[in-house]
């Protein structure tokens, strides 16, 4: 029998994987799609295979034209209906000044977080809407609430986002399509993501001085627990956004106040 699919586009060893993994111990078919590490692919759908789990893994770069499009076809013809889609795509560079973002990075910002989420639902929302059923998760960031210095390309690319994932709730929620936004506000134990950008040294010093027993940065495995409830949320009480942080750290809306009363 044809296995209910979830589609993670930006599969890492994060977020991205562990909710393929959390999907696939309840009898989901996991497809998941990254762009350059075969090798990293390969683990993950290994991982699922070893605890018993369906996945299949695909390399695509999603900026380039017709990736999403033709990825997602034929998931749908070849595997089975796409029940769940997670866009997990990131477009942080890091703190970088106005005059330091150059405008590829700034265009590319948009194409990856805000276009690419564009282009999924556009190829994907026909095919659930003919079902009357689906969910799409979207994995956000706390520059879709707050621009930053620093955060030009981000913050744009982020917001656009957050408000395209309104319209499209506004527009297919009535036909059976769950949309939902989910602020990450805080830093996320990912060294496929941060730890890259961080480089070894520093994100381990962050994680022994934060993560580990501290809980202080996000585990992706936790927001994996989130990500698997959403889906499943009765249609008279979903939720459009959710944020998540880790118990150390401030809410995006909040400044550090009096240390006092700390
Ligand atoms: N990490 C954080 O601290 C943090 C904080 C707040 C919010 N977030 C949000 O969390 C999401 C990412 O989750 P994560 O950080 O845990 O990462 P993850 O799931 O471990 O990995 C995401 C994967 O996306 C893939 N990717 C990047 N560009 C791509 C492209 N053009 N085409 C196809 N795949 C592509 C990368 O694959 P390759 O490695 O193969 O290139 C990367 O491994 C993003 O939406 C980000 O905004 C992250």
């Amino acid at each position: 029998m044809t296995k209910p699919v979830v589609f993670i586009l930006g599969a890492g060893a994060g977020i991205g994987g562990h909710v393929a993994k959390r999907f696939a111990r309840e009898g989901y078919h996991a497809c998941l799609a990254r762009r350059s590490d075969r090798a990293g692919l390969d683990r993950l759908v290994d991982e699922i295979h070893q605890a018993g789990g369906l996945a299949s893994g695909f390399m695509i770069n999603a900026v380039e034209e017709d990736s999403i499009e033709k990825l997602v076809t034929d998931i749908e013809s070849n595997m089975g209906p796409i029940t769940v889609a997670v866009f997990n795509l990131g477009a942080q560079i890091g703190d970088r000044g106005l005059a330091s973002t150059t405008l590829k990075q700034f265009e590319m910002g948009w194409r990856m977080a805000t276009f690419g989420l564009f282009r999924l639902a556009q190829v994907l929302f026909p095919f659930m809407q003919q079902r009357g059923q689906g969910t799409l998760l979207v994995t956000s960031a706390t520059a879709a609430m707050r621009g930053n210095a620093g955060q030009h390309a981000h913050a744009a690319a982020m917001g656009g986002r957050r408000m395209l994932c309104q319209s499209l709730s506004a527009q297919f929620a009535s036909k059976g399509i769950h949309v939902s936004h989910i602020v990450i506000d805080g830093a996320v134990d990912a060294p496929d993501t941060l730890g890259k950008m961080l480089g070894e040294e520093r994100f381990q010093a962050l994680r022994s001085q934060k993560g580990l027993e501290h809980d202080g940065l996000v585990l992706p495995s936790a927001v994996a627990e989130s990500y698997y409830y959403l889906a499943h949320q009765h249609r008279s009480a979903w939720t459009f956004e959710l944020d998540l942080r880790s118990h150390a750290d401030l809410a995006w809306w909040n400044s550090p106040g009096n240390p006092d009363l700390k």
